[in-house]
């Protein structure tokens, strides 16, 4: 008998199809996985020679099947993610919860009993975790060599309309499918913040839409934010001519600095000094899935942690949802 996972990918669209290729990759699994589109179903059944009666039309098919799965990847638009989660939870099956975890508070206490009481493992796909340079960052950070943090300053922006052709016609033109900057792209950020700083205390957002052609939802965010005493900034659009990240933490003791276009983590320590570099290589986007995906299967497998668990899945939805009413209210929000 096969002591492979058995994985069913639920939602095979851009990032489905993307863990499918990465849990392949990995050879620790057998897959499956569930499609509503049909023209969709099968062109990614042949890509990836997954057998037709392992190729679903839906979530209900699969589970009444003969098929059995351990673990599944929830990679459908956000508003299925609980339904699908307490669907998963119910038949025991681990889970593997694309980001954000959802776009209300709605059924996330039913959720989080039912993933409790089952003791399944829940992940939530704030894959920024799993970055070469994020993992760099946090592990000096953590070494306590540059002392006490002060303050995070995080910069990103893309063209997206270039880097994602299909935006308009998917979920994120449409707040309530998950739309929008806040709930799509900041929110991974915002993630990071709690990874590395801990959970966030307040926000303010100063959210509009600039110039994204063929949505209205927002392509500018800023937010700042306070994470127990560590001052922090976040600003972020979809527009300029530049796919750049850089995230900067200010420490007592000097600055760390990840910069993915540059491809390297850098440091200073001394007033006026100069930079340190460290450069690394990452030639593929899919290293960073496989690698969080990896981590979930070593949980599940009971030999180590996932990157990003439903708590913290919880808290960086309680963040999105702060956000929002901020950037609609132009109030600071307070996150018990
Ligand atoms: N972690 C990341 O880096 C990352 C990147 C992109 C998207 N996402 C998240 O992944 C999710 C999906 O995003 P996407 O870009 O793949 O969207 P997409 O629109 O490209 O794909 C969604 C897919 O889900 C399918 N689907 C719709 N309803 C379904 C249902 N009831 N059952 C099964 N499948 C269903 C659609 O047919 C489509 O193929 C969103 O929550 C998004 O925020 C995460």
């Amino acid at each position: 008998m096969s002591s492979k996972h058995k994985i069913l990918v639920i939602g095979t669209g851009s990032i489905g199809e993307r863990h499918l290729r990465c849990l392949q990759s990995t050879d620790r699994c057998e897959l499956a996985f569930c499609e509503p589109l049909e023209s969709r179903r099968l062109e990614v059944a042949g890509r990836y020679g997954i057998d037709s009666n392992l190729a679903f039309g839906s979530l209900d098919e699969a589970l009444a099947s003969a098929a059995s799965f351990d673990s599944a990847v929830v990679a459908a638009p956000a508003p299925f993610h609980i339904p699908m989660g307490m669907q998963l939870a119910a038949a025991g099956i681990h889970i593997m919860m694309e980001k954000p975890l959802s776009l209300s508070l709605e059924g996330i206490t039913e959720f989080e009993d039912l993933v409790n009481s089952k003791e399944i493992i829940v992940a939530v796909g704030y894959t920024h975790r799993a970055h070469t340079a994020m993992i760099g960052l946090k592990e000096k950070l953590d070494s306590g060599k540059f002392g006490r943090p002060l303050e995070l300053r995080v910069d990103l922006g893309q063209p997206f309309a270039v880097i994602r052709p299909a935006y308009a016609d998917v979920y994120f033109a449409d707040p309530k499918m998950g739309g929008g900057s806040i709930q799509d792209m900041i929110t991974h950020f915002y993630s990071i913040g709690d990874w590395l700083l801990g959970p966030m205390d307040r926000i303010v957002t100063h959210a509009k839409h600039q110039a994204l052609p063929r949505v209205e939802v927002e392509d500018t965010v800023h937010s700042l934010a306070d994470h127990g005493g560590v001052m922090a900034t976040y600003s972020q659009n979809l527009t300029q001519a530049q796919n750049e990240v850089t995230t900067t933490v200010i420490c007592e003791g000097g600055s760390i600095r990840a910069d993915y276009r540059k491809k390297r983590v850098s440091w200073i320590t001394e007033p006026n000094g100069e930079w340190n570099h460290e450069p690394y290589e990452m030639d593929d986007i899919d290293e960073i899935y496989v690698r969080q995906n990896n981590a979930f299967l070593d949980e599940v497998e009971g030999k180590g942690k996932s990157l990003c668990s439903l708590e913290e899945g919880i808290r960086t939805l309680k963040v999105n949802l702060a956000s929002l009413k901020s950037a609609e209210t132009f109030t600071w929000q307070e996150l018990s």
